[in-house]
C-alpha cells in the first residue's frame, strides 16, 4: 500500500483512514530526522550581543565552552551534545529552561544525563541564588539521588565556569558531527514517545 496521496483531504483525525495515518507518520519521521538541523538552528539563536544579557559572553559562547571543556575533558559523545544543548531552552523557556532541553535530548541520551540537564539549573544555583535572596542550598534536596553527583559535577567543572571571555572554544560547527550522530540516532516514531523496543513492536503490528 503507497503512503503517498496526491492531496490530504482528512479533516479530523477521528475520520481519517489507515492510509491517512500511515502518510502522517510517514512524514512525521522525516520531520524528526531533520531534528539535528533545527537543534543546530536554536543554538544559533542563542547568539546575542556579547554583554547585552548581563553575561561576559553571549549564550551560544557559554554554550559553546561548556561543550569544549567537556569534550577536552574526554567526555562521551553523548555528554559533550548535552552540554552543548544544556541552555538551548532559554529561547522559548525562560522559566524552566533545563526541562525544555531535557526533552529534546530524551530520546537520544542515557536517563543519568537526561535527569542531570533536567536539573541543572537548580544545582547552578548555588553558585549564584544568595545574592538574590534564594536558598543557594535548593539542590540539597535531591541530596540521596543517584545522579546527584552528576549534576553537581556538571555545573562546577562545565557549566558555571564558562562564562569567560578568553577561554578559546571550538565553534558550533566542529560539534556537527557529533549533532548529528547523537541527535540523529534512529528513535520510535515521534509522537508515540516509545521506546525502540515498543517502536519495534508497532512497527510489526502495523506490518
Ligand atoms: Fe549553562
Amino acid at each position: 500500500m503507497t503512503i503517498e496521496k496526491a492531496q490530504c483531504r482528512w479533516t479530523s483525525l477521528a475520520t481519517a483512514d489507515r492510509e491517512d495515518i500511515l502518510a502522517l507518520d510517514a512524514a512525521d519521521r522525516k520531520w524528526a530526522a531533520l531534528l539535528p538541523a533545527r537543534v543546530l538552528m536554536q543554538l544559533q539563536a542563542l547568539r546575542g550581543r556579547d554583554g547585552a544579557l548581563g553575561m561576559p559572553v553571549d549564550r551560544l559562547e557559554h554554550s559553546l565552552q561548556c561543550a569544549t571543556r567537556a569534550y577536552r575533558d574526554n567526555r562521551s559523545d553523548e555528554y559533550v551534545v548535552c552540554a552543548l544543548v544544556h541552555d538551548v531552552g532559554d529561547v522559548l523557556a525562560p522559566y524552566d529552561h533545563g526541562a525544555l532541553a531535557a526533552c529534546v535530548l530524551k530520546p537520544f541520551v542515557s536517563e543519568r544525563l537526561h535527569w542531570m540537564v533536567a536539573h541543572h539549573a537548580l544545582f547552578q544555583g548555588y553558585y549564584y541564588f544568595h545574592h538574590l535572596g534564594h536558598d543557594r542550598f535548593a539542590r540539597e534536596r535531591y541530596r540521596d539521588h543517584l545522579w546527584y553527583g552528576d549534576a553537581v559535577e556538571f555545573c562546577e567543572r562545565f557549566d558555571q565556569c564558562s562564562f569567560d571571555l578568553g577561554y578559546a572554544s571550538h565553534p558550533l560547527e566542529f560539534f556537527e558531527p557529533a549533532i548529528r550522530e547523537v541527535i540523529g540516532r534512529h528513535r520510535a516514531a515521534p509522537e508515540l514517545g516509545c521506546t525502540s523496543i515498543e517502536a519495534a513492536e508497532l512497527a510489526r503490528l502495523r506490518d
